[in-house]
This record gives structure tokens, sequence and C-alpha cells, in this order.
């Protein structure tokens, strides 16, 4: 305002850039790029400092970090109806090649990402580096383990959900404490979510991750609420309906999704299938939207014969006919499904008597059968199932039967640890003995926190299980606890 007296002191703009930049959904074509503006991001309304009126922001891509060579550039307008975030769906972009981002809005100018697209279809596409996250609990730990993904360079981040967990301060505590408190009630309202993600995105390690590549992002069901179940909530509580429409409205604000996974009413297309030239294609699955409720009352451990009844279903039909078709007509090297919890059978009791956990697709026996069946006998070469939700790296096998250690091996698994959920974790466990004995298609299991890094070729993959030592406090280095390698027409797992 020119008008202002000298000297009159008026409150200066600040940086809007505080949460800052993602990409996500890449093709041969074109790939997403996200941020949202929040000078203020633990705004208790959830609008993160910003007015009602709308704001034009520009963003750049360039082909070097430098940006003296500007490929594209544009504006888009943020508006307050999606909290000032702006999704940028490019198109016509060059296949398999890395691009530079960035955004500016008045005098401020966003930090860079490093983002790219996918090879063409047909063409060969070398290795495909891949980092695979899942359940970063803001309170429970420093996101140390994001900062060494970033590190790592990949060329993809597939992320299996509970980016954000749901909880008021101290009502989800690790079992050595929490390091930090959530910001804001537990998560109900669009403005509580909102509010939630801004101070998640706040964390410089977060943010680092998201700038280093471009993203697949899933959720789970601490993006929501615990264990919910398509329109059923593990608690009874009143409007539940308005909250997940709050949940998917404010996640998709949130990542860097396409304009066909906006929310519709209470739904979100979050199901879909991405190709990496004619190396891979991943199958992302949403186990949450369309699930019948768990069976055995809910309860971890126990048996019942719901679990088996073939009318229940984890995926919903739509979804399934989607996932089985898309199996039979895939033509990629490696079929890789991206989803949220445990796949393989799992006794968790320990000895004599079996107990399992309704919440994974123990629960959803019928699914599991109809899906390996479909591995089994569909042309799909080389299926991989990844996996979060445990908070433990975990390494199996999917049998044909899983009763009969003799049966074919389908399919193999790889579950990839929590970024803090659970805290510093532990070398061993009590439990880990029991749990290998009883199930001896999983050949790893492993309670520290961090990431699980895959080098993907025509030959083989090989995935490496990242851990660091600790999360209670800043600054942990990190290592390969254990190495897997799974070979071109062979779904065994072979440790290395
Ligand atoms: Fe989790």
């Amino acid at each position: 305002m020119s008008g202002a007296l000298p000297g009159c002191a008026r409150p200066r703009p600040t940086d809007p850039f505080t949460v800052g930049v993602a990409s996500g959904e890449p093709s041969a074509s074109g790939v997403v790029l996200w941020t949202r503006l929040a000078p203020n991001p633990l705004a208790e309304d959830g609008f993160g400092g910003m007015g009602p009126g709308p704001v034009e922001v520009e963003w750049e891509l360039a082909v070097d970090e430098s940006f003296r060579r500007v490929h594209r550039r544009g504006t888009e307008t943020a508006v307050r109806e999606s909290a000032h975030s702006v999704h940028v769906e490019l198109e016509g972009l060059a296949p398999g090649r890395e691009y530079f981002y960035r955004f500016r809005t008045g005098s401020y100018q966003s930090p860079v990402g490093r983002t790219r697209t996918a090879p063409g279809p047909g063409a060969h596409a070398g290795t495909l580096t891949m980092c695979v996250a899942s359940c970063a609990q803001y309170e429970h730990g420093y996101f140390t383990a994001y900062r060494h993904l970033a590190q790592e360079h990949p060329d993809l981040v597939l992320h299996l959900g509970d980016y954000r967990y749901e909880h008021a301060a101290q009502d989800y505590v690790a079992p050595d404490g929490n390091v930090r408190d959530h910001a804001g009630p537990e998560t109900v309202t669009l403005g509580n979510y909102r509010q939630r993600y801004a101070q998640y995105k706040t964390d410089p390690d977060l943010q680092a991750a998201h700038a280093a590549a471009p993203w697949l992002a899933v959720w789970d069901d601490h993006e929501l609420d615990n264990n919910w179940a398509d329109e059923i909530p593990e608690m009874p509580q009143p409007d539940f309906l308005a909250r997940r429409a709050a949940a998917f409205q404010a996640f998709h604000e949130n990542m860097p999704l396409r304009r066909i996974s906006a929310t519709r009413g209470i739904d979100l297309q979050l199901y879909r299938r991405v190709d990496w030239g004619n190396l891979a294609s991943f199958f992302l699955l949403d186990t949450r939207q369309y699930r019948s409720d768990q069976p055995c009352g809910g309860r971890f451990g126990s048996d019942c014969p719901g679990r088996t009844d073939p009318s229940r279903s984890i995926t919903g039909g739509e979804q399934e006919s989607w996932l089985l078709d898309g199996l039979r007509s895939s033509s990629a090297r490696w079929n890789l499904l991206g989803q949220q919890v445990f796949f393989t059978q799992l006794d968790v009791r320990p000895g004599a008597g079996r107990g399992f956990n309704p919440d994974a697709w123990d629960g959803y026996v019928g699914s599991r059968e109809r899906l390996v069946a479909a591995l089994r006998d569909s042309r799909a070469r080389n299926s991989v199932i990844l996996t979060g939700d445990m908070h433990r790296h975990c390494a199996a096998e999917v049998k044909e039967r899983f009763d009969d250690p003799a049966s074919a091996t389908i399919a193999a698994e790889l579950v990839s640890t929590s970024i803090t959920s659970e805290g510093d974790g532990s070398e061993t466990e009590p439990t880990t003995a029991a749990i290998l004995a009883d199930n001896p298609h999983i050949r790893f299991h492993h309670n520290r926190r961090g990431y699980l890094r895959a080098a993907i070729q025509d030959r083989e993959i090989r995935a490496d299980f990242r851990v660091v030592p600790y999360v209670s406090r800043p600054g942990a280095p990190v290592e390969t606890r254990a190495s897997f390698v799974i070979e071109n027409g062979q779904p065994a797992l072979h440790r290395s």
C-alpha cells in the first residue's frame, strides 16, 4: 500500500513456502507438481495463515538445477476452497527425463524440487532405483529416515500410507515415549486435517524426501482414523462419513495427485496403475475404501469363520476385477503391487493354536486366494507385493497354500518398516523367533525404523532393508540390515 505512513509498522507478509514442494504420478509424458501456501502453517483453522482471496502462483520447470534452461513456465491460481494448495498437472514432457521445478509468488520463491518422467512404452529402462516408505508418526521420532531416503537420489518414492496420524498430542505414545507433540485436537474436521498435514510438512527431512523424487502415494488407515473399513469406523462416532470426506479432501490437497483423484462426495479414486517403460507396472491398491468390516470383532490374534468367508472382500469387487484384468494383460517385466496391509499369512500366536491380524489380508482370505490364483494363472510375470503398516521390515514368500510349505511360491512380499512409528525399536524382539518358527515362509522380520531401497533391473530386483539405530534424537546414520534378490522368472527370495 503506497499510502502507508513512513515509519508506521505494517505487518510484513511472510514466506508462504513453509511446507515445501512435491511431485508425483510420473508418466512417460508428464508429472504433477505440488505446493501449498501457508505462511503460518500451524494456524488452527487449517488455512495456514492465508486470507480469503485467490493468489497467483507462478511455476517453472527446468532441465537444470540452476534454472538456466527453463523448459516450461505457467501460473496457477491457489484458492481457499483447496487451502491454497497448487497442483500443476503437466503433459507433453519428454520420457525418461530428469527435471527441476520451483514456485514463486510475490517476492517469495519456493525451494527447488527434482522430479522425472517415466521411460516411454517399450523403452529399455535400465535400472529403476526406488525407495519405499510408510508409517511416520510425527510424535514417535525424528524423520531421519526420510533424510537418508532423499540422499539415495531415488528415481521414485513409493509411500504406502500412515503418512500422518490422527491422534491428539500424547494419545499414541511410543514405547520409549514421544519426542514431540501433534498440534491441534484429534483430526476430525477438514480444518483439523489441513492443520495436521501442514505440521508434518514443516519437517525439513520430510520436505527433503518430497523434493528428491516423484512420489506415488496411497493411504492406509491413519490418513483418516485407526482401522476404518469403508463406511465403518473402528469405534462408533457421530458423522463418520463427514469425517471421511474431510480426510480424503485434505489428503488430495496435500499430496501430488492428479485431478482424477479429487474427492467426489465421500469417495476418492486412489487405486490406479502406473507404468515404468516395459520394466515395471505398479498396481497401487486401496484396501481401505471398499473393504468389508474386519472379522472376529477386529481382535488382533484371533480366528473365526468370518475370516475365510469368500463373500467378504478387502478390495471390493470393482477394484478386484480391475486388478485381475490388469494382471492378465500386463506385459511388464515386473508387476509391483503397492498396497497397505500384510498380504502373506501370519500366525501371530506363538506355539500351539493360531491367531491372526483381522485387519490384514489374513482377515480377508477369500480376496487373497482369488489374487494368488490370478497371479499363478495369469501371464503376469514376476509379481512382487510391497507393503507398509507393520512397523517392521519383513520379507516373505507368498505360497500357493500357506499351510503347505512344499507348495509353490507364487510371489514375493517386501514390507518396509516405519519411518518413526513405535520409536527406536530394537535389534531383536522376543517374538521374532516364534514368528519365524510358526511361519516358515517368512524369511526376515526386523524391528528398526527405516525404509526399503530397491534396484529394479531386467534380470533381478535387489532389495536392501535400510535401518537407522534410533529416531528418539536427530542425526542417526543409516545402514543396510539385510538384502534380498529376486531373479527374473523365479519368485523365491535369495538372501545376499
Ligand atoms: Fe502405521
